[in-house]
């Protein structure tokens, strides 16, 4: 007699959602007690801490190793948007630094760097609306956070479904939530800054 096996393995993204649900939550309060919305001035401290942890991960878009396993890796990087969002809000680029995460950081520990930066894409959508409110857009001061083209759910899934088949031993799926661990770490450490 055959019997199936009705339990669902969760996927690798589902994983690291797991994993980092509870620091993405108090993140997201973080950020939103701190009312971003209230002036362009405040908003513009939000976009220096994307600005800051996109910074960190620039080399991660750009390296072939990850390119080949996560197809459109180069053209998903944010960093250039976010420039110029900050432009827009009459805002200088934050001091010069080094960059968080090494650009030969171990392949698994760079796949949950970028699932931390490709996820916030989908909270994102959210405060591009109420972007809106400070007369901010897809053309100005809010570019980096507009829904791509396919619409963010499907560019979304488009990144976990290659993510999800990149093949890691047990150890590396560890390293790669240790990666989206030190992601959500970093970019707390830059809310605090920015909202000192
Ligand atoms: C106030 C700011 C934020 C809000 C309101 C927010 C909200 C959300 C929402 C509504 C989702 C979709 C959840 C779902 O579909 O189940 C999401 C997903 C996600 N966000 Fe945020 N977010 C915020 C900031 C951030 C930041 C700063 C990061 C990291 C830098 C981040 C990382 C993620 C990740 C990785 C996911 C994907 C979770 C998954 O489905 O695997 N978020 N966020």
């Amino acid at each position: 007699m055959t019997t199936i096996d009705t339990t669902a393995v969760p996927t690798r993204s589902q994983r690291l959602k797991a994993a980092t649900s509870s620091t993405h939550d108090s993140l997201d309060k973080r950020i939103m007690s701190e009312d971003i919305f209230a002036s362009r001035d405040r908003f513009a401290r939000f976009v220096r801490v994307q600005y800051r942890f996109h910074r960190d991960i620039q080399a991660l878009y750009a390296a072939p190793v990850l390119g080949a396993l996560l197809p459109d890796l180069a053209e998903r990087q944010r960093l250039a948007q976010i420039a110029k969002d900050l432009g827009d809000l009459q805002q200088s680029l934050p001091a010069d630094a080094a960059p968080a995460v090494a650009a030969d950081v171990e392949l698994a520990r760079a796949l949950g760097w970028l699932y931390v930066a490709e996820g916030s894409n989908l909270g994102g959508t959210i405060l591009f609306k109420m972007a809106a409110k400070l007369g901010l857009g897809a053309g100005f001061g809010a570019s980096h956070l507009a829904a791509h083209p396919d619409g963010a759910a499907r560019h979304w899934r488009q990144f976990t479904a290659a993510l999800d088949t990149v093949p890691l031993t047990d150890a590396q799926e560890a390293q790669a939530i240790e990666g989206a661990n030190a992601a959500f770490r970093t970019v707390r450490g830059y809310v605090e800054e920015e909202f000192a």
